[in-house]
């Protein structure tokens, strides 16, 4: 199989001082990719700032024969980002939002500050290095975005009400944007990662987290940054040198009533509360316009049990 290349391509990856991000950062540039390495070089918590993580990696990627430049700015400056990268290498052809912090706090405690600036930097700051990097993908009909999510924002996890919230507007923010790229080749994905790093030295139990390596999951999202992939809109969860795709799936449901001149009251919603959970035939609606559609099926069934009334009393699941 050919070698995948990046030549002649830009890359930006935010928080690419450590973790995930650094050796993002390390295997675009090892194929041939001209490398924006930004970070601020907070804390975890996301204080302070500091030159020293993005110049590190930024000397190792030319240490190996790389071309990089080291960018500073917070993910909230999100322009200055995308222009360091017209600057130094004169377009932008994939952005990698992967800066992260967190302020884990259980939901009674937290305060506006600790909500705020968890959302600020995942959600606002992968916005607005996305949107500064938009103009320049629509123009050139190719761009390639990455969301950073979280198995605590598809499952939730105790403590971590303001990251767990801000990683699933991630994925609503790619869900739109998948759409609003698509016909110009603008891909947009969600990668899920389980790696060793700062964030979770203290979480995963030591041999686990040993196992755990940033660069069994580098390659997913470098696969799914190429220009010759066509994945959009997908949620691809990767860890261990595993990868699988998620998806939000909806059970079949069931008709809380029979015809239009019907009420639905909660003792109907009780009765039938088993066949709107059930599972067993639950399946993904691919868009907006399907999960629509399938509610002009409901009301097709309504409209139906109008014309029998009085003859089919049997609720019917499946619409
Ligand atoms: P890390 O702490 O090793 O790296 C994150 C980097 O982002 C740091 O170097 C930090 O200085 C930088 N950063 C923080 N705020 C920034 C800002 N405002 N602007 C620019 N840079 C900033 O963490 P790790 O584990 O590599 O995490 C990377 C991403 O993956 C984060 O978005 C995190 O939420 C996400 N993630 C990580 C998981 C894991 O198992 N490590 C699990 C799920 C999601």
């Amino acid at each position: 199989m050919q070698e995948l290349r990046f030549d002649g391509r830009v890359v930006v990856v935010t928080g690419a001082g450590a973790g995930l991000g650094r050796t993002y950062a390390l295997l675009f540039a090892s194929r041939g990719a001209n490398v924006v390495v930004n970070d601020l070089g907070s804390s975890r918590h996301g204080d302070g700032s500091s030159r020293n993580s993005a110049d590190t990696v930024v000397q190792e990627i030319r240490e190996n024969g790389g071309k990089a430049v080291a960018n500073y700015d917070s993910v909230l400056d999100g322009a200055k980002i995308i222009n360091t990268a017209i600057d130094a290498f004169g377009r932008i052809d994939v952005v990698v939002n992967n800066a992260g912090i967190l302020r884990d706090v259980s939901f009674a405690k937290m305060t506006d500050a600790q909500w705020d600036i968890i959302h600020n930097v995942h959600v606002k700051g992968a916005m607005k290095t996305t949107q500064a990097a938009w103009p320049y993908f629509l123009k050139q009909k190719y761009g390639r975005v990455i969301f950073t999510s979280s198995n605590s924002g598809l499952y939730g996890n105790f403590g971590q009400s303001n990251y767990s919230s801000a990683k699933m507007g991630l994925v609503g923010l790619a869900n739109t944007l998948a759409i609003e790229g698509a016909r110009k080749n603008i891909y947009t994905n969600v990668i899920v990662p389980t790696a060793g790093s700062r964030l979770t030295e203290d979480i995963i139990p030591p041999d686990f987290f040993e196992q755990l390596k940033p660069e069994l999951i580098a390659p997913v999202v470098f696969w799914l940054c190429h220009e010759i992939c066509t994945e959009n809109g997908s949620i691809i969860e990767a860890a261990l040198g595993w990868a699988g795709k998620c998806h939000i799936i909806r059970s079949s449901g069931c008709t809380l009533r029979q015809n239009f001149s019907e009420d639905v009251t909660p003792e109907n919603v009780q009765e039938n509360w088993s066949k709107v959970t059930d599972m067993t035939s639950a399946k993904r609606l691919n868009s907006i316009q399907e999960a629509t559609g399938e509610l002009l099926n409901v009301l097709e069934n309504i409209k139906s049990g109008d014309s029998l009334s009085g003859v089919n009393h049997v609720l019917r699941s499946n619409y």
